[in-house]
């Protein structure tokens, strides 16, 4: 995976069934996955035993709660490289 030279020390792997950190569910998030099946679409997350669907769930709503605060990400930030983690799918 070409995103894990920028992964931070303490992440952690979020989705055993599909070997995905939750910095990469964070990151699906902030680029506007708003529902499991689009963290799934994204990275895979949660498309296994889902297990953990529920720590997709509390992430998807603190990022939600993140946005009612007007504390998102701005929009030409998302499209730097830190926020294009690999998701493990070739989308071209
Ligand atoms: S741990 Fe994520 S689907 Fe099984």
């Amino acid at each position: 995976m070409t995103g894990a030279a920028r992964r931070p020390a303490a992440d952690l792997i979020l989705c055993s069934c599909n070997s995905v950190f939750e910095s990469e569910v964070v990151a699906c998030a902030r680029r506007g996955a708003k529902t499991l099946d689009a963290i799934g679409d994204e990275c895979d997350a949660g498309t296994g035993c889902g297990s953990c669907r529920g720590a997709i769930t509390t992430i998807l709503e603190e990022e939600e709660d993140r946005r009612r605060r007007g504390e998102g990400i701005p929009e030409a930030l998302l499209q730097l490289p830190l926020f294009q983690l690999g998701s493990g799918k070739d989308k071209g």
